[in-house]
């Protein structure tokens, strides 16, 4: 028996799976984020390691001959944070998270310097570990000057299983210190973040066993020699979840914010382009993909403010799709990342109308959400990735009519996975299935079930292109509205 650990933002869960990876049973547990400042989005550590206490406790009260028999675990992680912890390995200050935007003015310096770009594949966005780290030294000198650790959110946790600090490829790809062409520290991007090597936790494959459980946590009750494998960074897992490893599998997310991602077999980054390239949780393999940061988050934002739930706004359009509105909108509701890198931006709508209702705002919303994973997808695109099928995840996914209209967009057809099958938690199950089994990555990392495939509406493609580039050509006069 294997445990995936999928450690979000606002909760952690766990599946516990067979050899084949099928899933036995499951169990979650939530917590806070705290804003102190606005911007600022900072969690205590400690909260994610009892949450994964209680998960466990669950598990094993639930399933105890199933959990007597787990031989390994592996956990999915948000990527980016920042733990800190001293010398005697206690926490300094609370995690900086990777949605915190207080270190933008150091990002941006970072990414400004020779050789960043080219060695991290990708902009130092203000999410990244860097610019944190460069911002607690200049605003917590003292924290700074106390760090002998830096570790990502899961790293802490595999950390607090096994008494050694490690991290692998995919989350560190993602704090703009790794050499992602490499797989390895850069001594470069460590001294432009005003940081030393032996500050870094031990680099593994994603794939690699970090050890035993220790004994400290013997109240978990896990069976003596059951073995923590490293995992990976949260969209990497939901990869490895999903099967997509390398050239000509990916999926596209209608969760809370929007991804396009592609497994790649070779390094190919763009980063002017605002796509991400990182390394992928298994050895020899990177992803890349485009983030738009309000996908669900928009149709949540107007079923807020229309008094009516999302399932009602998206119910209501029915299941084919017609032709593109007058009516336009623009997700920008906190910025935007691919391609745009823009945090200032915001979003809008055009072509409101005295007979504009609900419904036309819902569709204007849909289509808006697409086009813009559109512009994601000819950002990876310019990168040489094809794509000529995807999976479609996330929430947004649930309605038929948004996947249809995102089909027709996209012009690709888009396959819906069963929706048990599937997740970043079953992606670190299988992490820990090919750690601990020594099996490929590639016979344990397959598709999910397939339930059905939304094709492009052949009438509507044309009509859908002509409407994205409308759609595109007026970014600029959106970024000049003050
Ligand atoms: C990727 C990213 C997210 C977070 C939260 O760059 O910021 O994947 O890990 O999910």
């Amino acid at each position: 028996m294997f445990v995936g650990l999928d450690l979000g933002t606002s909760g952690v869960k766990a599946v516990l799976a067979d050899a084949d990876g099928v899933i036995v049973g499951s169990a979650d547990a939530t917590y806070e984020v705290s804003n102190p400042a606005p911007g600022w989005s900072e969690q205590d550590p400690t909260t994610w390691t009892k949450g994964v206490a209680q998960v466990l406790a669950h598990l094993k009260s639930t399933h105890p001959k199933a959990y007597s028999a787990i031989q390994g675990l592996s956990l999915s992680g948000h990527m980016h944070g920042a733990v800190l912890v001293d010398a005697d390995g206690a926490v300094l200050r609370p995690c900086i998270l990777w949605n915190d935007t207080r270190s933008h003015v150091e990002a941006a310096a970072l990414d400004g310097m020779p050789r960043v770009r080219d060695l991290s594949g990708n902009i130092v966005f203000p999410g990244f570990t860097a610019p944190k780290l460069a911002w607690v030294a200049a605003h917590e000198p003292d924290v700074f000057s106390r760090v002998a650790k830096v570790m990502l959110p899961k790293d802490y946790v595999l950390w607090w299983l096994t008494g050694r600090y490690v991290t692998e490829m995919s989350d560190a790809a993602g704090t703009a210190w790794l050499d992602v062409s490499a797989r390895a520290w850069s001594p470069e991007l460590l001294a432009a973040g005003g940081m030393r090597p032996d500050q870094m936790p031990d680099l593994l494959e994603g794939t690699d066993v970090v050890g035993p459980v220790q004994t400290a946590r013997a109240d978990l009750g896990l069976p003596q020699g059951a073995q923590v494998v490293a995992g990976g960074a949260d969209n990497a897992v939901a990869a490895c979840g999903v099967g997509a490893l390398g050239e000509g599998d990916g999926f596209v997310s209608l969760g809370t914010s929007g991804v396009v991602l592609a497994g790649r077999d070779r390094y190919a980054p763009r980063a002017e382009s605002a796509v991400h390239t990182f390394c992928h949780a298994v050895p020899g393999r990177w992803y890349q993909m485009g983030v738009v940061l309000a996908a669900t988050d928009s149709l949540n934002w107007l079923s807020r403010i229309t008094g009516q739930s999302a399932s009602d706004l998206s119910g209501g359009l029915g299941t084919t799709i017609d032709s593109p509105s007058a009516l336009k909108f623009y997700p920008y509701l906190s910025g935007e990342r691919t391609p745009h890198n823009d945090a200032q931006v915001r979003g809008g709508f055009t072509g409101l109308d005295v007979a504009s209702g609900p419904r036309d705002l819902t569709k204007a919303v849909m289509e808006g959400v697409s086009f813009a994973l559109r512009d994601s997808f000819e950002a990876l695109k310019s990168t040489g990735v094809t794509l000529e099928t995807a999976l479609a995840i996330g929430g947004g996914s649930r309605s038929d009519h948004w996947t249809r209209m995102l089909a027709t967009v996209l012009n690709i057809p888009l396959e819906r996975p069963d929706e048990s099958a599937f997740g970043a938690a079953l992606g670190a199950a299988r992490i820990a299935i090919c750690g601990v089994t020594g099996a490929t990555p590639a016979s344990v990392m397959t598709k999910p079930p397939v339930k059905d495939v939304i094709h492009p509406d052949p009438e509507h493609v044309a009509a859908y292109d002509d409407a994205y580039r409308g759609f595109a050509a007026a970014f600029p006069t959106l970024k000049a509205m003050p």
